[in-house]
């Protein structure tokens, strides 16, 4: 037995209070809820991993976060929490916030602050943006023209679609959408068109833009009906995935289905994860497809990972009684013609984690919390480990425990991929407005990056530097990426030289819209002079592979990513 490290002893500490809390009744997550921990079996090492705080203070809590092409992060949060710490006067006249104050609910408190930032990654500088109506708790998808199209909110923004770019800010359509939707997912398909899906009480979906028709009408859709439990929903954002026939897969509660948007192929039908835990807003589990590989570019994987046992929301909010949160991941090929779910265990449990695809196709699990579940004030126990998970290695070695954040973020907290590898981490306000002081989890303003075990120092010499990569290319041309490694001596082996294409997310409610990884076929590895290489790489094979717009395409030497450049796919029949 090794000696118990301070992380060890945390860990059992906290397993101990959830044992001792909740006692051998287990709650419903099936199983003998005292587990050996994995990671008490694993030798006393230093975690790997290392935080960075960015900003003390972003001035809002970032309940949304997007990366957008020329390396900004839009956050936003609710118009109506009352104001927020960043002040809106510098750029647009007090009356017109004061009206959207009244609008949206704020109590009629004139609120002269931004609910919505800018952050230029490569100044750091943060620049805030009017909001005329209220996102909260809304979707988005980029499109592929670079511009973010955000979809829905509550009150005056609940049928609202909204673009935003840098230099346009944000311009809203009103009465876009068919219907109102709080809570939808957004998703963008093969064609460019984005698929809005669903929202509270809302069993259907519709597309951005419309169809000719004057008068769009949404199409309903029951599985979202099927899948809502009376109490609690726990199908709110479901986790969408574009599979690369061009069919989506939904995943809502605790089962899923294969549907085609435009009804040109049946439903089908996935049998249900085993456990029957939901893991869906507000049990929020989260869920990934995992990296598309160009050897097998019809096959796909799903992960779906955490939650809260059912019921557990209506225990945290009527009796004050906060569930253990689930620790199973299920991982299916929903491209299998018998589809099903193989199941494994993370070392820690965890609802309203955020599941964030990194550039050596590997996954970060960061944020949430070990109890409760989410909504205000019901979440206990925050998970401030984040833990990567491994998906080809064997089963039982897949994941390993990263090094602790100092700052717990549970309930409205997001993470997103940066164009330099890292992973920033935002956001977690548990309440109705901002509050800071005399509360067990004020409101979080600041902004973190997280630094994957990639980053790790002893790497610089196999590190790659991305010199020059394409700017637009077109579905499985041929493209040449260049690089350089300052210890040289890169073979050009199988593994040894990659190429990924990460498709940014819409981080919101612990769910990355749109995250998607494709790894590149590399050809030929050319030297062409000390330490300088370049690389042929075959880009994407179809949209449905890799919808069009703006990707990062990161060069992996030795498993090490560079940071990455951006590239656009082309869309079909576009000219070059
Ligand atoms: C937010 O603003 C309030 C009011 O100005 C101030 O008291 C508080 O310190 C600020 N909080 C943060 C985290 O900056
Ligand atoms: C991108 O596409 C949207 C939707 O068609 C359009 O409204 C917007 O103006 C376009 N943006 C640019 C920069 O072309
Ligand atoms: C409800 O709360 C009470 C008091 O804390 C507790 O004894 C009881 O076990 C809780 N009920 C459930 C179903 O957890
Ligand atoms: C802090 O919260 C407690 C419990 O809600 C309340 O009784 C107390 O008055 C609060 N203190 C301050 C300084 O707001």
């Amino acid at each position: 037995m090794p000696k118990a490290s301070p992380f060890l002893s945390l860990l059992l500490l906290l397993l101990i209070t959830i044992y001792i809390a909740h006692g051998a009744a287990g709650d419903a997550i099936g199983g003998d809820p005292w587990q050996e921990p994995e990671v008490a079996q694993q030798p006393a090492v230093v975690l790997a991993g290392e935080w960075q705080l960015l900003h003390q203070n972003t001035g809002v809590s970032a309940m949304h976060m997007q990366l957008l092409p020329g390396d900004y992060v839009l956050m936003f949060d609710r118009t109506d929490s009352g104001p927020s710490n960043i002040s809106l006067d510098a750029l647009s006249p007090c009356a017109a916030a004061a009206t959207t104050a009244l609008a949206g609910g704020g109590g009629g408190a004139v609120d002269c602050t931004a609910h919505s930032v800018l952050l230029d990654l490569r100044s750091n500088a943060l620049r805030p943006y009017p909001l005329a109506t209220n996102p909260w708790c809304s979707s988005a998808a980029l499109l592929p023209n670079g511009t973010l199209l955000q979809t829905g909110g509550f009150s005056n923004g609940e049928r609202i679609a909204r673009l935003f770019s840098p230099s346009t800010g944000w311009v809203d359509l009103p009465s876009f959408l068919a219907v109102r939707r709080w809570y939808a997912t957004d998703i963008l398909l093969a064609d460019g068109r984005v698929l809005i899906l669903g929202g509270r009480r809302q069993f259907n979906f519709e597309f951005f833009p419309h169809d000719d028709a004057p008068a769009p009408q949404p199409t309903l859709f029951p599985f979202l009906e099927e899948t809502t439990d009376m109490d609690a929903e726990d199908n709110l954002y479901p986790f969408l995935h574009l599979l690369p026939d061009a069919t989506v897969f939904v995943f809502a509660n605790d089962r899923a289905v294969v549907f085609d948007p435009y009804n040109r192929a049946p439903l089908r039908r996935l049998p249900a994860i085993p456990g029957g835990v939901p893991r869906n807003y507000p049990s929020s589990g989260s869920s990934v497809l995992l990296p598309l590989r160009p050897d097998s570019p019809s096959h796909a994987e799903v992960l779906v990972c955490g939650g809260a046992p059912r019921g557990a929301y209506r225990l945290a909010l009527r009796n004050g009684t906060f569930a253990p949160a689930d620790r199973t991941c299920g991982r299916i090929a929903p491209t299998d013609a018998n589809p099903v779910w193989a199941m494994e265990e993370m070392p820690l449990p965890r609802a309203m984690g955020d599941m964030v695809l990194l550039p050596t196709g590997d996954v970060l699990i960061v944020n949430g919390a070990a109890a409760g579940t989410a909504g205000w004030e019901l979440g206990r126990e925050p998970v401030t480990y984040p833990v990567l998970y491994k998906p080809d290695m064997q089963l039982g070695a897949r994941f390993e425990v990263l090094a602790a954040s100092t700052i717990p973020r549970m309930y409205h907290s997001s993470a997103t991929l940066d164009t330099l590898g890292r992973v920033l981490v935002g956001g977690s306000n548990p309440h109705v407005g901002y509050v800071f002081d005399n509360v067990t989890y004020p409101t979080e303003l600041s902004l973190e990056a997280f630094l994957p075990p990639y980053f790790d120092a002893r790497l610089d010499g196999v590190r790659p530097r991305l010199v020059a990569a394409p700017a637009e290319v077109g579905y499985g041309e041929a493209a040449a990426v260049r690089f350089e490694v300052p210890g040289g001596a890169v073979s050009g082996g199988p593994e040894e030289v990659r190429v990924a294409a990460v498709a940014p997310a819409f981080a919101t409610h612990s769910f990355g819209m749109n995250q998607r990884v494709v790894s590149l076929a590399v050809g030929t590895v050319a030297q062409l002079a000390a330490g300088l290489y370049e690389a042929q790489v075959a880009a994407p094979p179809s949209p449905s592979v890799a919808p069009p717009g703006y990707y990062l395409w990161f060069v992996l030497h030795a498993g090490v990513p560079s940071t990455a450049a951006w590239v656009r796919m082309r869309p079909l029949g576009a000219a070059t």
